[in-house]
């Protein structure tokens, strides 16, 4: 018998659904033609894919043609951001994000930036809000895009991306506003074309879905460069066979996770709650970094033990077979404090000590208390 494990580094990736492997095996076994094919082992595959994206579209609440097919959250992020600004160079050259978003949004920001363009980095209050306001006064005249994360990777925190739609475009009407939605597909309700969203990132490996797979919805009208040329696939924005099995998976682990999601959260919320009292009754000097009520997420807690190591931490719960983070797993291989926890500009000791516990729906009450008992544990241990 394998050993219990309480796997709480959902946010790093969640284990797939297993109804997920099984459509992607069936798909893999029976529908192995390429989508471009014109014999009926193409017709099949090709029925698959475009089924899966109505169903990624109808929970969106937008139109299948505005969905784009890509190899995660990483590539969605890089193509609506470096696709929009590329394209729409002559409209202007600002572009705006926020200094709390993930290293995929980050980085081809900065690779912008030395193609000419002049970014604005939004600086978050110390619960990693970031007002609306603070991001309409960044925009003017050149601005053409401005990219807000709906959930924090870190610390969980949510930003009120339609309230940030609203205020921008009220300042600049002709402004794209993407968003890095990885975190939040399939947990908290948000559909695009209702928020002012122009352009929306998820990835399937969060929500019980294959690795590898994610989505970009586009909205109907903007034009983008590719960052993948050969072949005219994705409508000619994204080249390269379309991954059928990995697509008709995602689109199932996006259905189930729709189910029922308000109650699902509701416990969620319920379950990190009660983690966070029995802790912080142990230990009364932890910290919480980011937000928490209305404006943190239902499965993301961040977490500072101030003095003591996160590492250590994270290897003393592991013991027990609890898996958790210290700050965003992207990172985990790196020694540097996570640039979200320095925007936040917490002192290094509160860096240092910081954890994250990211639920799914599939974590029970049994295990989220096994795991508090745990880690009061290894804290006294530790301290
Ligand atoms: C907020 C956020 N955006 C983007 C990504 C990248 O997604 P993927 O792993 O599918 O490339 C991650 C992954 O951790 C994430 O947390």
């Amino acid at each position: 018998m394998p050993p219990v494990e309480f796997y709480l580094d959902n946010s790093a990736t969640s284990p797939v659904f297993p109804q997920v492997i099984s459509i992607m095996n069936k798909v893999m076994q029976e529908e192995y033609g390429n989508p471009s094919s014109l014999h009926r082992r193409g017709s099949g595959a090709d029925r698959v894919m475009e089924t899966a994206r109505r169903t990624i579209a109808e929970l969106l609440c937008v139109s299948g043609e505005e969905i784009i097919f890509t190899s995660g959250g990483t590539e969605s992020n890089n193509l609506a951001i470096m696709g929009i600004a590329r394209r729409n160079r002559r409209r202007g050259d600002h572009l705006v994000t926020t200094l709390i978003e993930h290293s995929s949004v980050l980085e081809p920001f900065q690779q912008l930036e030395e193609e000419g363009f002049r970014v604005t980095y939004l600086l978050p209050d110390e619960k990693g809000f970031i007002e609306p306001a603070a991001a309409a006064e960044a925009v003017n005249k050149q601005t053409i895009l401005v990219s807000v994360m709906h959930v924090n990777n870190e610390i969980g925190t949510v930003q009120p991306v339609s309230q940030i739609a609203k205020a921008v475009k009220a300042r600049n009407p002709n402004v794209y506003f993407h968003v890095d939605g990885v975190q939040s597909f399939g947990k908290l309700p948000l559909q695009p074309a209702e928020a002012g969203i122009d352009a929306l990132s998820i990835s399937a490996h969060k929500f019980h879905g294959p690795r590898g797979m994610g989505a970009l919805f586009l909205r109907r009208g903007i034009h983008v460069d590719p960052l993948l040329r050969g072949g005219g696939h994705e409508g000619g924005v994204r080249a390269g066979t379309e991954n059928t099995p990995g697509i008709a998976g995602m689109a199932l682990a996006a259905r189930l996770s729709y189910e029922d999601q308000q109650q699902k959260m509701e416990r969620l919320a319920s379950l990190k709650e009660k983690l966070l009292a029995t802790v912080t009754n142990a230990h009364p000097w932890a910290v919480v970094n980011g937000a928490t009520g209305e404006y943190g997420a239902p499965h993301i807690l961040n977490i500072s033990f101030p003095g003591l190591k996160g590492e250590l931490i994270l290897h003393g719960l592991e013991e027990d077979n609890v898996y958790i983070s210290t700050g965003s797993a992207c990172h985990s291989h790196k020694n540097d404090p996570s640039h979200v926890l320095q925007a936040l500009k917490l002192d290094e000791r509160t860096m240092e000590g910081a954890i994250r516990i990211s639920l799914s729906e599939q974590n029970t009450e049994e295990q989220i208390d096994f795991a508090a008992a745990a880690l009061n544990k290894v804290i006294t241990a530790l301290s």
